[in-house]
């Protein structure tokens, strides 16, 4: 008989427990959530605090230099990926919106990584495909309109190292991704590109059930 299922589902009080059982966010974290918290629904576009710890522990242990990041908003994810990298560690961060990326660079400058990290402000495609092939990338980190996701990795994934790793957000879609009867664009792009990445066999990859679901993949030798 196979055995049972292996996973703990949570609720808000394990969450708040395992929240509170990882490395505390600073003040700058903490300012930066709660200004995100002012602009209203858009808030929810935020990664979740534990995401963010488990992006910078990703890039510190892999020895990243190069990082890369597709969907900034207000900056939370690239200034625990900077946080991540060395003093001279290199961040693009790829966004459309001037506005929500101001506050993302204040939050830079105060935490002191600004100098880590290049914002180009243009549709991400756009971007990605201008990017030369050489040197690659370490790290990369997938988190804006769901629709590009294929391009987006596609074209990070030709870019990304050996064994350079690459995090997709939102892979579960709040769970949408196993209800046939959603067929919603969003959740429809997103189950394309979840058996397009397990399809790639330039990669290895595994489903994290952090937040709304994030995908790692590693590239292979
Ligand atoms: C979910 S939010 C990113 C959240 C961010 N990672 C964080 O930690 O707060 C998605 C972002 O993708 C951006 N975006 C949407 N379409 C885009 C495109 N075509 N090119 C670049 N960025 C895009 C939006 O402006 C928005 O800031």
């Amino acid at each position: 008989m196979l055995p049972k299922p292996k996973f703990t589902a949570l609720d808000d009080a394990l969450y708040n427990y395992l929240l509170a059982h990882r490395s505390p966010d600073d003040e700058v974290v903490r300012e930066l959530r709660e200004e995100t918290a002012r602009l209203g629904d858009w808030a929810v576009m935020q990664i979740a605090p534990d995401q963010a710890t488990l992006l910078r522990i990703l890039v510190a242990a892999i020895g990243a230099r190069r990082a890369i990041e597709v969907g900034t908003f207000t900056g939370l994810s690239a200034l625990a990926i900077a946080r991540g990298l060395p003093p001279d560690g290199r961040l693009l961060c790829l966004d459309v919106s001037e506005e929500w990326t101001a506050i993302a660079r204040r939050a830079w400058a105060k935490a002191g990584v600004a100098d880590r990290i290049e914002l180009r402000v243009a549709p991400a495609a756009e971007t990605l495909r201008s990017l030369p092939q050489e040197p690659p990338f370490d790290f990369a980190f997938i988190d804006a309109d769901k629709k590009g996701y294929p391009v987006y990795w596609e074209e990070i994934v030709r870019r990304l190292r050996p064994g350079g790793l690459i995090a997709v957000d939102n892979v579960l879609w709040e769970g949408e991704v196993v209800q046939p009867e959603q067929r919603g664009e969003d959740v429809v792009a997103i189950r394309r590109f979840n058996e397009l990445v397990l399809a790639d066999r330039r990669v290895e990859s595994v489903m994290l059930a952090i937040a709304d679901g994030l995908t790692l993949a590693r590239k292979l030798p």
